[in-house]
C-alpha cells in the first residue's frame, strides 16, 4: 500500500522543505524509524573518540568564516546534521545546507532539525542538481551506495573547484566492521562489500581530479559487555547491518547472526577515520 507520507509533500511542510519522487509503504516507513532508533541505540555503547569533531575540524582548516554551500549525503536523524549548522555557526560559518536520505523517517527527522534548509528523500544515486558544493559530508554513508567508486566520482562533479570532500568511514581494525566482515561471509555472502577507510583512501589517491588527501584517525572503545550483554543492543546491530547486506527481519535470520556473533572475537576497538580530499581547482 502506498500511504501519504511526508515525502509526498515536495513544497513547504510543517518542519522545513522536503522534496522526493520516492514513494513508501507502512511497512517501510516502520522500519525506517525502527532504523534509526537502532542507530541511536548501537551509538550508545561508543566510548570515547569523536569522528564528528574530525569533520568539522576539517571544514574549519579548509575554508575561511563566510557561507558554504554543503550536501550531507545520508543524514539519518540530522543529528550531526545540526550539530555542524550551529557548531560552524560559532566560528563564523554558515552552511547552507541540502540535505539527503532515502527513509522518509530520516528526511522528517532531519527536516526538524535544520528547518531553514532543504531536504531531499532520495538515494544519492538518484539525485541531480544543478547546484555545485563547497563541502560534501558523507559520513557513515558510503557503505550504502552501490558503485561507491562511481559515485564518488558523481560528487567529485557536483563540487566547486577546491571543495571539500569529506568521508567518515569504519577502519580494519573496528570491531563494528569485524561483525559485518564475519555476518557478510556467514550470512550474506554475495553482497557487495563495504569500503573501509583504507581501502577508500587507496582509490582516492588514484583520482587526478582530487588533490590533498588527508586521513584524520579517530579512536575510541566499544562497550562490548553491552554487546554481549543485552539483546536489544544486538538486535539493533543486526538492524543496522541487516540494511546494508540485505539480510532478512525474521527472528530465524536474527538467531543466526547472534550464533555467528557469539563466536567472534572482538578488541573493544572502535576506529574511524575521516578522509578528506579537495577538487583541483
Ligand atoms: C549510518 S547512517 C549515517 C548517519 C549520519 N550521516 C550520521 O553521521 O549520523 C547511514 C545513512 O545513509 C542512508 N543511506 C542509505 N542508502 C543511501 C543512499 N543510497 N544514498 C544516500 N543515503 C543513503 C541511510 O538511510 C542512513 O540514514
Amino acid at each position: 500500500m502506498i500511504v501519504n507520507t511526508v515525502d509526498e509533500s515536495s513544497g513547504l511542510s510543517t518542519h522545513g522543505l522536503i522534496r522526493s519522487a520516492l514513494k513508501t509503504t507502512e511497512e517501510q516507513v516502520r522500519e525506517g524509524w525502527e532504523y534509526l532508533s537502532s542507530l541511536r541505540v548501537l551509538k550508545t555503547t561508543f566510548v570515547e573518540g569523536s569522528e564528528g569533531d574530525a569533520v568539522l575540524d576539517a571544514i574549519r582548516t579548509s575554508f575561511e568564516p563566510g557561507v558554504l554551500s554543503f550536501l550531507d549525503v545520508g543524514c539519518a536523524d540530522g543529528l550531526f546534521t545540526r550539530r555542524a549548522k550551529d557548531l560552524l555557526n560559532l566560528a563564523g560559518t554558515n552552511l547552507s545546507i541540502t540535505a539527503i536520505d532515502p527513509l522518509s523517517a530520516a528526511a522528517l527527522s532531519t527536516a526538524r532539525q535544520i528547518p531553514h534548509d532543504v531536504v531531499y528523500r532520495t538515494r544519492f544515486e538518484d539525485f541531480s542538481t544543478e547546484a555545485k558544493f563547497d563541502v560534501i559530508n558523507v559520513r557513515h554513508s558510503l557503505y550504502y551506495l552501490r558503485d561507491p567508486m562511481s559515485q564518488v566520482a558523481r560528487m567529485t562533479d557536483l563540487l566547486k573547484p577546491g571543495g571539500l570532500l569529506a568521508f567518515t568511514l569504519w577502519g580494519r581494525d573496528c570491531d563494528l566492521y569485524r561483525v559485518y566482515l564475519a555476518t557478510r561471509s556467514e550470512l550474506a555472502n554475495g553482497v557487495s562489500y563495504a569500503m573501509t577507510s583504507e581501502d577508500l583512501e587507496a582509490a582516492l589517491k588514484r583520482n587526478s581530479s582530487l588533490r590533498d588527501i588527508g586521513c584524520r584517525l579517530s579512536t575510541g572503545k566499544i562497550n562490548l559487555s553491552a554487546w554481549r550483554g543485552s539483546e536489544d543492543v544486538l538486535r539493533s546491530i543486526y538492524i543496522v547491518l541487516r540494511r546494508q547486506l540485505n539480510l532478512p527481519v525474521s527472528d530465524g535470520a536474527f538467531a543466526l547472526f547472534r550464533t555467528s556473533f557469539q563466536h567472534l572475537m572482538l578488541t573493544g576497538q572502535r576506529t574511524f577515520a575521516v578522509i578528506t580530499c579537495r577538487k583541483v581547482a
